[in-house]
Protein backbone atom coordinates (compact mmCIF):
# COMPACT_ATOMS: atom_id res chain seq x y z
CA UNK A 1 0.00 0.00 0.00
CA UNK A 2 1.30 3.44 -1.17
CA UNK A 3 0.99 5.79 1.82
CA UNK A 4 1.91 9.73 1.35
CA UNK A 5 4.37 11.38 2.93
CA UNK A 6 3.56 13.88 5.40
CA UNK A 7 4.53 17.08 3.57
CA UNK A 8 8.49 18.49 4.36
CA UNK A 9 8.65 21.91 5.15
CA UNK A 10 10.34 24.07 2.85
CA UNK A 11 13.24 24.76 4.74
CA UNK A 12 14.01 21.08 5.17
CA UNK A 13 14.08 20.77 1.53
CA UNK A 14 16.23 23.75 1.20
CA UNK A 15 19.01 21.70 3.67
CA UNK A 16 18.24 18.16 1.98
CA UNK A 17 19.01 19.72 -1.58
CA UNK A 18 22.39 21.82 -0.63
CA UNK A 19 23.24 17.78 0.85
CA UNK A 20 22.31 16.29 -2.17
CA UNK A 21 25.58 15.38 -3.90
CA UNK A 22 24.88 14.65 -7.78
CA UNK A 23 25.48 11.27 -9.49
CA UNK A 24 25.57 10.04 -12.43
CA UNK A 25 22.16 7.73 -13.12
CA UNK A 26 23.21 3.98 -12.42
CA UNK A 27 23.76 2.29 -15.19
CA UNK A 28 20.28 0.30 -15.99
CA UNK A 29 18.25 2.57 -13.18
CA UNK A 30 15.03 2.67 -13.37
CA UNK A 31 14.00 5.99 -15.43
CA UNK A 32 10.07 6.00 -15.65
CA UNK A 33 7.17 8.77 -15.38
CA UNK A 34 5.54 8.62 -12.33
CA UNK A 35 2.37 10.46 -11.36
CA UNK A 36 1.02 10.62 -8.17
CA UNK A 37 -1.08 8.14 -6.39
CA UNK A 38 -4.47 9.15 -5.54
CA UNK A 39 -6.16 8.41 -1.72
CA UNK A 40 -9.82 7.99 -3.56
CA UNK A 41 -10.97 8.16 -6.54
CA UNK A 42 -10.75 6.53 -10.09
CA UNK A 43 -8.08 5.80 -12.13
CA UNK A 44 -8.42 5.13 -15.90
CA UNK A 45 -5.44 3.66 -17.38
CA UNK A 46 -4.44 1.90 -20.98
CA UNK A 47 -5.91 4.74 -22.84
CA UNK A 48 -4.85 5.17 -26.39
CA UNK A 49 -2.30 8.00 -26.34
CA UNK A 50 -4.67 10.19 -28.48
CA UNK A 51 -7.50 9.58 -26.90
CA UNK A 52 -6.54 10.98 -23.12
CA UNK A 53 -8.24 14.57 -23.96
CA UNK A 54 -11.63 12.81 -25.30
CA UNK A 55 -11.97 11.25 -21.97
CA UNK A 56 -11.49 14.48 -20.08
CA UNK A 57 -13.84 15.50 -22.34
CA UNK A 58 -16.31 12.67 -21.81
CA UNK A 59 -16.16 13.13 -18.21
CA UNK A 60 -16.01 17.01 -18.02
CA UNK A 61 -13.36 17.40 -15.89
CA UNK A 62 -12.42 20.55 -16.94
CA UNK A 63 -15.16 21.30 -13.72
CA UNK A 64 -13.81 19.03 -11.34
CA UNK A 65 -13.14 20.60 -8.06
CA UNK A 66 -11.07 17.19 -7.37
CA UNK A 67 -7.30 16.50 -8.53
CA UNK A 68 -7.04 15.43 -11.93
CA UNK A 69 -3.96 14.01 -14.06
CA UNK A 70 -3.58 13.60 -17.35
CA UNK A 71 -0.23 11.61 -19.03
CA UNK A 72 0.09 10.82 -22.75
CA UNK A 73 3.13 9.07 -24.57
CA UNK A 74 3.72 7.18 -21.52
CA UNK A 75 5.12 3.36 -22.21
CA UNK A 76 2.55 0.57 -22.22
CA UNK A 77 3.80 -3.05 -23.21
CA UNK A 78 0.16 -4.29 -24.27
CA UNK A 79 -1.11 -0.81 -26.37
CA UNK A 80 2.72 0.67 -27.48
CA UNK A 81 2.20 4.13 -26.33
CA UNK A 82 -0.71 4.84 -23.15
CA UNK A 83 -2.38 7.55 -21.83
CA UNK A 84 -3.42 7.69 -18.20
CA UNK A 85 -6.08 10.30 -16.27
CA UNK A 86 -6.51 10.45 -12.38
CA UNK A 87 -9.37 11.91 -10.89
CA UNK A 88 -9.54 12.58 -7.16
CA UNK A 89 -12.95 12.10 -5.74
CA UNK A 90 -15.19 10.68 -8.22
CA UNK A 91 -16.66 7.58 -8.85
CA UNK A 92 -18.15 7.00 -12.88
CA UNK A 93 -21.52 6.11 -13.64
CA UNK A 94 -21.72 3.01 -16.05
CA UNK A 95 -23.00 5.16 -18.59
CA UNK A 96 -19.33 7.16 -18.08
CA UNK A 97 -17.96 3.70 -18.40
CA UNK A 98 -19.92 3.12 -21.71
CA UNK A 99 -18.60 6.46 -23.31
CA UNK A 100 -14.93 5.87 -22.37
CA UNK A 101 -15.07 2.10 -24.11
CA UNK A 102 -15.86 4.36 -27.47
CA UNK A 103 -12.49 5.75 -27.56
CA UNK A 104 -10.57 3.76 -25.25
CA UNK A 105 -11.59 0.06 -26.13
CA UNK A 106 -8.59 -1.24 -23.87
CA UNK A 107 -9.15 1.06 -20.86
CA UNK A 108 -9.24 -0.19 -17.61
CA UNK A 109 -11.22 1.93 -15.21
CA UNK A 110 -9.64 1.32 -11.44
CA UNK A 111 -11.37 2.58 -8.50
CA UNK A 112 -9.15 3.71 -5.65
CA UNK A 113 -10.37 3.62 -2.04
CA UNK A 114 -7.97 4.76 0.65
CA UNK A 115 -4.63 4.51 -1.42
CA UNK A 116 -6.13 0.60 -2.50
CA UNK A 117 -6.89 -0.85 -5.92
CA UNK A 118 -10.72 -1.83 -4.96
CA UNK A 119 -11.85 -2.95 -8.31
CA UNK A 120 -10.58 -2.99 -11.88
CA UNK A 121 -12.88 -2.60 -14.67
CA UNK A 122 -12.54 -3.48 -17.95
CA UNK A 123 -14.45 -1.39 -20.34
CA UNK A 124 -16.82 -3.03 -22.99
CA UNK A 125 -17.37 -1.20 -26.24
CA UNK A 126 -21.26 -1.37 -26.42
CA UNK A 127 -23.08 -3.18 -29.78
CA UNK A 128 -25.23 0.58 -29.80
CA UNK A 129 -24.60 3.99 -28.94
CA UNK A 130 -26.94 6.07 -27.94
CA UNK A 131 -26.97 10.00 -27.76
CA UNK A 132 -23.14 10.26 -27.42
CA UNK A 133 -21.45 10.43 -30.90
CA UNK A 134 -22.56 13.37 -33.36
CA UNK A 135 -23.19 12.44 -36.31
CA UNK A 136 -20.93 13.66 -39.22
CA UNK A 137 -23.38 13.82 -42.06
CA UNK A 138 -24.78 17.66 -41.61
CA UNK A 139 -27.93 16.40 -43.44
CA UNK A 140 -28.69 13.69 -41.30
CA UNK A 141 -32.12 14.21 -39.45
CA UNK A 142 -30.23 14.07 -36.11
CA UNK A 143 -28.15 17.19 -36.59
CA UNK A 144 -31.14 18.92 -38.12
CA UNK A 145 -34.54 18.05 -35.78
CA UNK A 146 -34.25 17.40 -32.13
CA UNK A 147 -33.49 13.18 -32.64
CA UNK A 148 -30.93 11.61 -30.26
CA UNK A 149 -28.19 10.06 -32.13
CA UNK A 150 -28.12 6.50 -31.96
CA UNK A 151 -25.04 3.88 -33.54
CA UNK A 152 -24.87 0.52 -34.85
CA UNK A 153 -21.13 -1.15 -33.72
CA UNK A 154 -20.06 -2.29 -36.89
CA UNK A 155 -16.57 -3.25 -35.66
CA UNK A 156 -15.04 -3.13 -32.37
CA UNK A 157 -11.40 -2.42 -32.74
CA UNK A 158 -10.85 -0.15 -34.61
CA UNK A 159 -13.92 1.00 -34.01
CA UNK A 160 -16.50 1.24 -37.11
CA UNK A 161 -19.96 2.79 -36.41
CA UNK A 162 -23.12 3.50 -38.46
CA UNK A 163 -25.79 5.94 -37.99
CA UNK A 164 -29.13 4.01 -37.31
CA UNK A 165 -30.66 7.20 -39.37
CA UNK A 166 -28.51 7.99 -42.22
CA UNK A 167 -26.52 5.55 -42.63
CA UNK A 168 -23.25 6.85 -42.38
CA UNK A 169 -20.43 5.28 -41.51
CA UNK A 170 -17.88 6.70 -38.82
CA UNK A 171 -14.45 5.27 -38.04
CA UNK A 172 -12.77 5.87 -34.78
CA UNK A 173 -11.37 9.55 -36.08
CA UNK A 174 -14.27 10.79 -36.93
CA UNK A 175 -16.27 10.60 -33.58
CA UNK A 176 -16.96 13.51 -31.87
CA UNK A 177 -18.76 13.25 -28.61
CA UNK A 178 -21.52 15.29 -27.91
N1 LIG B 1 -3.01 4.00 -8.92
C1 LIG B 1 -3.08 5.30 -8.42
N2 LIG B 1 -3.29 5.53 -7.10
C2 LIG B 1 -3.41 4.50 -6.23
C3 LIG B 1 -3.33 3.16 -6.71
C4 LIG B 1 -3.12 2.94 -8.07
O1 LIG B 1 -2.97 6.26 -9.18
N3 LIG B 1 -3.59 4.78 -4.93
C5 LIG B 1 -2.86 3.78 -10.35
C6 LIG B 1 -1.56 3.09 -10.75
O2 LIG B 1 -0.57 4.05 -10.97
C7 LIG B 1 -1.96 2.39 -12.03
C8 LIG B 1 -3.44 2.10 -11.86
O3 LIG B 1 -3.89 2.92 -10.79
O4 LIG B 1 -1.81 3.26 -13.14
C9 LIG B 1 -3.72 0.66 -11.53
O5 LIG B 1 -2.98 0.28 -10.41
P1 LIG B 1 -2.42 -1.20 -10.26
O6 LIG B 1 -3.55 -2.16 -10.46
O7 LIG B 1 -1.67 -1.26 -8.97
O8 LIG B 1 -1.37 -1.24 -11.46
P2 LIG B 1 -1.10 -2.39 -12.53
O9 LIG B 1 -1.00 -3.71 -11.85
O10 LIG B 1 0.04 -1.93 -13.37
O11 LIG B 1 -2.44 -2.35 -13.39
P3 LIG B 1 -2.76 -3.18 -14.72
O12 LIG B 1 -2.52 -4.61 -14.42
O13 LIG B 1 -4.22 -2.85 -14.98
O14 LIG B 1 -1.86 -2.62 -15.79
ZN1 LIG C 1 -26.67 10.19 -39.32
Amino acid sequence: MTRKKPKKSKARERIKAKKAVPSAPKEGAKRELNISAIDEGTVIDHIPTDAAFKVVEILDLENHKGVVSIATNLQSKSIGRKGIVKVGGKSLTQNEVNKIAIVAPDATVNIIKNYDVREKIKVKTPDVIDNVVKCSNPVCITNNEQVATKFYVVKKDPLKIKCHYCERSMGKDDIEII
